[in-house]
This record gives C-alpha cells, sequence and structure tokens, in this order.
C-alpha cells in the first residue's frame, strides 16, 4: 500500500550512548510533531537494533536494518539474517544501497536473494537505486535505474513485489550536499513507476511507495515531498541530527 514514508539511514555513525540520545529526543520530538499520516523508520547500525526495538514499543516509529545477509541461516561468520531481524521486530530493511554496492561488491543477484528472504521472514525491504555522475552526464541514467531494477525486484512475483518500497537515490546527491532538483526527482520517479506499471500493471505501481534520497534536509524537504510522485524520503546525514529529522518529517 502507497504510503508517506520518512526512514533514516544512520550508516556507520554514532556510538550506544550517542544512539540512546538520538533515539529519546525523535521520541519526545514526535510526540508533539505533526506526523499524522508519515511512517517513521530508524534504521540504526545492528548493535543498536535491541535499543530501538525496545524504545519503539513506547513510540511512533518503526525499526529498520540497514542490512541483511544473502544467506538463510547457518555457518556464515558475521551475517546477520532476515529471520533474526524478524525476531527482533524489525519491520523494514535497506538493500542495494550504492555504498554496500561499491564498497562490498553487492551483485544484482544477492540483493533478489536478500528481497526474497526478508519477505519470507515479513520485512519489507527498501530497495536503493540510483546512477553516477558519469551515467547522468551521458544521459543514461533512465538505462541505469532500469538496469537495476529488472535484474532484482522484478524477479519477485507480484504479491511480493507489491510490499517493496523503492528509494531513488542518485549517487551524486548521497552526501554531498547536491541533491536532485525537484524536478529531477519527479521525473524519475513517474519512470520508475511506469516500469512498475509495464510490468506489474497499473495497480500495483499506484500503490508502491517510492522515496527520494541524496542529500534530503530540513530546507528541500518540502520541495522534494510536494511531488505527486514522491512518497517521502531515505535521510542519511540529516537523520543524525534529531531536529532537522523531524523537520523533514512535518514537511509533507
Ligand atoms: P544523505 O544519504 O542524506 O546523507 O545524502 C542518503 C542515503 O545514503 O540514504
Amino acid at each position: 500500500m502507497r504510503r508517506k514514508i520518512v526512514a533514516g539511514n544512520w550508516k556507520m555513525n554514532k556510538t550506544f550512548q550517542e544512539a540512546d540520545e538520538l533515539i529519546n529526543e525523535i521520541i519526545e520530538g514526535l510526540e508533539d510533531a505533526n506526523h499524522k499520516g508519515v511512517d517513521v523508520v530508524l534504521c540504526p547500525p545492528f548493535t543498536f537494533m535491541e535499543m530501538t526495538t525496545d524504545y519503539a514499543q513506547e513510540s511512533e516509529y518503526a525499526v529498520g536494518a540497514q542490512n541483511v545477509s544473502s544467506f538463510d541461516s547457518g555457518a556464515y561468520t558475521g551475517e546477520v539474517s532476515a529471520k533474526m531481524l524478524h525476531s527482533m521486530g524489525v519491520e523494514y530493511c535497506i538493500i542495494g544501497h550504492s555504498e554496500r554496492r561499491k564498497y562490498f561488491n553487492e551483485t544484482d543477484e544477492q540483493l533478489t536473494q536478500k528481497a526474497e528472504l526478508l519477505l519470507k521472514y515479513n520485512i519489507l525491504p527498501i530497495f536503493c537505486c540510483g546512477e553516477l555522475l558519469p551515467e547522468r552526464e551521458a544521459a543514461n541514467h533512465f538505462e541505469v535505474v532500469k538496469s537495476q531494477i529488472e535484474n532484482t525486484i522484478f524477479k519477485l512475483e507480484p504479491l511480493d513485489f507489491a510490499k517493496v518500497i523503492i528509494a531513488y537515490e542518485p549517487v551524486w546527491a548521497i552526501g554531498t550536499g547536491v541533491t536532485a532538483t525537484s524536478d529531477q526527482a519527479q521525473e524519475m520517479h513517474v519512470f520508475i513507476r511506469n516500469l512498475i506499471s509495464e510490468k506489474y500493471g497499473k495497480e500495483i505501481a499506484k500503490n508502491t511507495s517510492i522515496l527520494y534520497g541524496g542529500s534530503c534536509n530540513a530546507i528541500n524537504a518540502k520541495e522534494l515531498f510536494a511531488n505527486p510522485d514522491v512518497d517521502g524520503g531515505l535521510i542519511g546525514g540529516a537523520s543524525l541530527i534529531a531536529i532537522d529529522f523531524l523537520k523533514i518529517i512535518e514537511s509533507f
């Protein structure tokens, strides 16, 4: 079902104490903030997952993971499975983030496995896609995003695909302070929705949440979210500061 979502991707930031402080500031802020109709998701590192899911029981946010193993269970040292995440109350999981594609060489095949496992354990994948700067400069951005989607989440059955959330994150905008213009975001989101419509039909396309990510902040969120096909944001840097994150949530 299409929803407005603001998800905070903390990446590899914060100590245990700092995370505790940030969550408490967000909880307090959410009590006062006007966030009706917006699903708030916090995606901390695994180490803070238990604390985040514990606090979530008394607050109005949901918890997401930043990654999951492409294996179901067993002898995979250092990995965390979808089943484990589910058992802790995690409801969302980011997959395909450009940092994982770049630094950890994640492949389309692994991403497809991750999506399937998450859905098996009732966790909603937040699937990231987006082009590099040279790809945009070469006017190749639509093709790049199309193939990222076609080679992964389009392998899912319609009922499974219908649960996937997509995050369009142009790589040149991530952590750079350079955001896509409102028109660039809307144009790509429409393109993605049309791809979904061709593959799975109008109804599923209409009901898919497509988020924007990449230097989205308290100042530009309003304009980005005003686009009819931008259903929210995946927020990195600005999600580490409670007041900024809360402002973004209130930007709808
Ligand atoms: P940013 O990161 O908001 O810091 O650009 C977004 C993301 O990587 O999800």
